[in-house]
Order: structure tokens, then C-alpha cells, then sequence
């Protein structure tokens, strides 16, 4: 077999590039600390048969026009909305991507913010680093209690559910927003599911866990927020553009929702205006699967499923299976 050759993106955690390596792939990994400009990715991606790259890479018809040899997309991620699916089905391009392994990671950073926001973990770091602490005070950062509230899922599916499942021992009354039931929840939570406008309505922190799809875009705009408590906790660690950032600001600084922890932004890297003056925003860089462990496996996983496309076999993490019915 001739030797087939694979754009890396970025460079990733060495299990991985390993794995390609002595597979016998050749292999062309970027070499910046950033990801690369337009012209650099459809520069990098010529001549290829495999693509390995993360969620800051549009992979569009464009991309795929500088590749016509290009037979996998393979994704370091698990959010897939940047990658023209339906263009890459029609060409026969398998594209795969890294779920399961940072559930928990995602889950858990979920959890970080959740606290950090309620109980206002930054702001009082921010303070007592400025030296102005003058000893312990009965008013001083009150923030807002997390056991026997409500908790609102929006989005059970593997990170949901495991959000979800982790407030075991806060006993929680959790309302969740999923196009089907979720027995998990249901019968191991006691949850219900209910509207997005009643979950908005109820719950003292929601946390979204949606994927970023046309029907999810703008989620959470102005009326949606409007809807929220004035006590409430926003969290969001799925995609930016789940909620329209702008009027999240404004709705910050009149204090309704009361606070938010975020890790993923409208326009990744930049902030929209005014965000990161508001005290009640924890706001943190896209780090949900940034573990050590869950980052080396995403690396592992990502190789295989590269691999096992240019060998000719099914990818085990694949998302377009109807791509294959395109190849024949
Ligand atoms: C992270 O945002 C991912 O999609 O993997
Ligand atoms: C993503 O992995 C999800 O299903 O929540």
C-alpha cells in the first residue's frame, strides 16, 4: 500500500502522534502554538489523505476542495459544528470525533463553575490577593447555597447525564430539556422533564449541555434569560453560541440571571464587550476535557479512528456512517 499522509492540525499529546507514526502514516503536524490561519490549514491539508483537527479548524467545502484525495476527518474534539458534515457525507470523507472520554472531565469543570459562580470563588480570590481583606465579616461575599436546590439540565445526553449524576449528595431537585426521556435520570435522580420554560423558571442553575446545531443556536437569548431568577446561576460548557453573548452581559449587569460560569464563547478567542468587567461571570479558556488523563485519551482515540479510516475499516467513533455508502 502506498503511503498515506495526514495533516495535523496542532500538535497533540504524544500517544497519539505515535500511534500514527508507527503505523507507517507520514505525517505533517503544525508546528505553531495557535491554531493555523486559513491559508496555512488549506496550504496544510493539500495532498492529503487524513485530516486530524480541532474545534478552532472550519473545515468547510473549501478544505475539502484543497484535499480531493482526503478520506478521513478526524476530530480532537467531541463538538463536530464546525466540520460541513452533509459536503463531507456526499464526497464519501468519514469524519470521527473523541466522545466518552471527557464526559466527566466536561461534567466536572461544569461543577467548578457552578461553585464558582455561587459562591463567588474568584471575586473573593481577586480580593484577598489585593490585600485589602481586613479580617472576617458577616456580609462579606454571601453567595448562594447548592444543597436542596434545583438543578436544570438542559441537554441529557452523555455530558448532561453525568452533570446530572454528580449532584448525588447535594440532593438536589434536578429538572431537565431533552428531545427523549432519559430514564437515568428519571429513575436513579427522580428527574423531570419539563420545557425550556419551566426549567428557566424554576431551577437556581442551569447548566447547558446541548451540541451546537441550527436548532440550538441562540438558545438562551434575551427572553430566555428574562425568564430566569434573579437569584439564578447560568453555566455553560457546551458552545458559545448556545446563548446570545450580548445579551448575556446585559442580563448580568441587571442582575438577571444573578451569575454565570463560562467556558465557551460566541466568538472564541474574544470575549463580547463588557463581559469580563462584570463581577459575576467566572469566565475560563475552553478548558472542559483539559485533563491530563482525558486530553492523552482524546489524543489515542483520535489516532485510531484516523487510522482505522485509511486502513478501510469502520472507525469506531464514526459520525457520518452514511459517508460509507458514498465511498462505494
Ligand atoms: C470540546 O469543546 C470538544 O468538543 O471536545
Ligand atoms: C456529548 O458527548 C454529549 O452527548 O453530551
Amino acid at each position: 500500500m502506498e503511503r498515506k499522509s495526514v495533516f495535523v492540525t496542532r500538535r497533540i499529546p504524544r500517544a497519539g502522534l505515535d500511534l500514527l507514526r508507527r503505523a507507517g502514516l507520514e505525517l505533517d503536524v503544525f508546528p505553531e502554538d495557535r491554531p493555523p490561519t486559513r491559508e496555512e490549514l488549506l496550504r496544510g491539508v493539500r495532498g492529503k489523505e487524513g485530516l486530524l483537527c480541532l474545534l478552532t479548524d472550519r473545515v468547510d467545502r473549501e478544505v475539502m476542495d484543497a484535499a480531493p484525495g482526503l478520506e478521513v476527518i478526524s476530530l480532537y474534539a467531541v463538538g463536530y459544528d464546525k466540520v460541513d458534515l452533509d459536503e463531507a457525507t456526499r464526497r464519501g470523507i468519514l469524519v470521527t470525533n473523541t466522545p466518552g472520554v471527557l464526559t466527566d472531565a466536561t461534567a466536572e469543570l461544569a461543577w467548578a463553575l457552578l461553585f464558582a459562580a455561587a459562591r463567588r470563588i474568584v471575586e473573593a480570590d481577586r480580593f484577598f490577593r489585593s490585600g485589602r481583606w481586613t479580617g472576617w465579616g458577616p456580609m462579606q461575599f454571601l453567595g448562594a447555597g447548592i444543597s436542596g436546590r434545583t438543578l436544570g439540565v438542559v441537554g441529557a445526553g452523555r455530558i448532561g447525564t453525568a452533570f446530572a449524576g454528580k449532584s448525588r449528595g447535594f440532593g438536589m431537585e434536578i429538572l431537565y430539556v431533552h428531545p427523549r426521556a432519559n430514564p437515568v435520570l428519571e429513575e436513579e435522580l427522580g428527574a423531570r422533564r419539563v420545557t425550556l420554560e419551566e426549567l428557566l423558571r424554576e431551577s437556581d442553575f442551569v447548566s447547558l449541555h446541548v451540541p451546537l446545531t441550527p436548532a440550538t443556536r441562540g438558545m438562551i437569548g434575551a427572553g430566555e434569560l428574562a425568564l430566569m431568577k434573579p437569584s439564578a446561576v447560568l453555566i455553560n460548557t457546551a458552545r458559545g453560541p448556545v446563548v446570545d453573548e450580548k445579551a448575556l452581559v446585559r442580563a448580568l449587569k441587571e442582575g438577571r440571571p444573578g451569575a454565570a460560569g463560562l467556558d465557551v464563547y460566541e466568538e472564541e478567542p474574544r470575549p463580547a464587550p463588557g463581559l469580563t468587567d462584570l463581577p459575576n461571570v467566572v469566565c475560563l479558556p475552553h478548558i472542559g476535557s483539559a485533563t491530563v488523563e482525558t486530553r492523552t485519551r482524546m489524543a489515542r482515540m483520535a489516532a485510531e479512528n484516523l487510522l482505522a479510516g485509511l486502513e478501510g475499516r469502520v472507525p469506531p467513533d464514526l459520525v457520518n456512517p452514511r459517508a460509507l455508502e458514498a465511498r462505494k
